[in-house]
């Protein structure tokens, strides 16, 4: 007799809050794309889905590596060739207390073993707000309140640091920096990370700095093009991972290739450092073939980097310039990575005016509620790797929209 299943199988409640606006967002698109039209994507940060190319040294590295029968699992920690190149790149970085360096399938899995490795039940992080979703998203998955704080739009998105102090519980273990950020593309200053510093030494935290869009740095609109700073190189004595990777300044992320670089006192990260290598083991090894593209992607030539930033540029001041100038809509001007996080000013919700954009206009980008904002205002995330042409277009259409939508004042 055959058997049925009578009752439903729940998701874990854990999961209640999990949301992923940026992939959420997909079935809206599903719907336009049924009725024949297509849409202008500017809400995947995929640099691949556009006029960027994989350096041909890195992927002949990964090739060879693949027909030189490096198929089995790896290392849990990582190859060593590889390990080795990622030291040499937190050195240039300006990390001097370097303690351990691990390599992951992604950030994304540095971030899920360096926050497992880490809460207990009623304990918290510090994420920032906006915050990139994978931390809400983790931290949910672990069962762990959100402790999120602001960062401050009318200081170049830069954390509030009061707001920090507000939201410290006895119970927070830790705080996470996104620098350059996602989704405000700004850049941390120096004197920002030196109060973080200060801040987690005087409470005991860890400090999580992600810093995968390192090298993707634009000068400001006055030609002002000062450099990313690593917060491990501002803060040697305080306990630290960076998390750096090959998805955005290499341009492969569907190869999923991340690091954690741990730094701090010896003696004060020793523990936590075993706890991750546990996870590590347990997960058994990260992406094998394309741990041999590590090294000549970070010590070969990095010309690819020069184009990069010059169509990022190119793209963010155009994308500056029709904020300026567009209704409803202001912008603190993106300093690295590719996106740009408009305040605009509407009587509705952020995600309503996405879904409609998208309807109407068939433009996709992700609304401010997907990422957090403060109460009260609104805002969109818009990724600009696209050509100048296509921008143009999208831009376009959005402005068409606002003014129909909303009218002329
Ligand atoms: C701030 C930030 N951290 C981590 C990630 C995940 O990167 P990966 O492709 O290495 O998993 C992203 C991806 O967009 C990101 O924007």
């Amino acid at each position: 007799m055959p058997i049925t299943q009578l009752r439903e199988i729940a998701a874990a409640s854990r999961l209640e809050n999990v949301r992923y606006a940026i992939r959420d967002l997909a079935c809206v698109a599903d719907e336009v794309i049924k009725l024949g039209h297509k849409v202008l994507p500017l809400n995947v940060g995929d640099p691949l889905n556009f006029d960027f190319q994989t350096p041909p040294h890195i992927i002949e590295a990964a090739y060879k590596a693949m027909r030189d029968g490096k198929n089995g699992y790896a290392p849990s920690p990582g190859v060593p060739e590889a390990l080795e190149a990622i030291r040499g790149d937190a050195a240039r970085k300006g990390i001097t207390t370097l303690r351990d360096v691990f390599v992951t399938s992604g950030v994304s899995e540095t971030v899920d073993l360096c926050l497992s490795a880490l809460v207990n039940p009623g304990e918290d992080v510090l994420t920032p707000s906006p915050d990139y979703p994978l931390y809400s998203a983790v931290l949910c998955k672990l069962g762990i309140r959100l402790n999120a704080y602001d960062l401050n739009e009318d200081d170049a998105w830069q954390p509030e640091l009061a707001d920090i102090e507000r939201k410290l519980t006895p119970r927070t273990r830790g705080i996470v920096l996104i620098n350059p950020n996602n989704p405000t593309g700004s850049l941390c200053t120096r004197q920002m990370l030196e109060q973080v510093a200060e801040l987690a030494r005087r409470h005991n935290l860890i400090v999580f700095s992600d810093e995968i869009y390192d090298k993707l740095i634009l000068p400001d609109a006055n030609g002002d093009a000062t450099p990313h700073i690593a917060f491990a190189s501002v803060a040697p004595d305080v306990p630290c991972v960076t998390f750096g990777g090959m998805s955005k300044n290499y341009l492969v992320p569907g190869w999923r290739i991340g690091w954690g670089i741990v730094s701090g006192d010896a003696a004060a990260v020793k523990t936590y450092t075993e706890g991750v290598h546990r996870l590590l083991r347990a997960r058994l090894c990260a992406n094998h073939p394309e741990q041999y593209a590590i090294k000549p992607a970070l010590e070969g030539p990095q010309d690819h980097l020069v184009e990069v930033q010059r169509k990022l540029r190119s793209r963010r001041d155009l994308t500056q310039r029709w904020c300026e100038s567009t209704l409803r809509v202001s912008c603190v001007a993106p300093r690295g990575a590719f996106y740009a996080y408009p305040k605009i000013d509407i009587p509705e919700s952020d995600e309503v005016f996405v879904k409609e954009l998208i309807r109407q206009k068939h433009v996709m980008v992700v609304h401010g509620s997907g990422f957090g904002q403060k109460p009260g205002t609104q805002h969109f995330r818009i990724v600009f790797l696209p050509d100048e042409q296509t921008l143009a277009r999208a831009y376009a259409g959005i402005a068409e929209f606002i003014h129909e939508r909303y009218g002329n004042s």
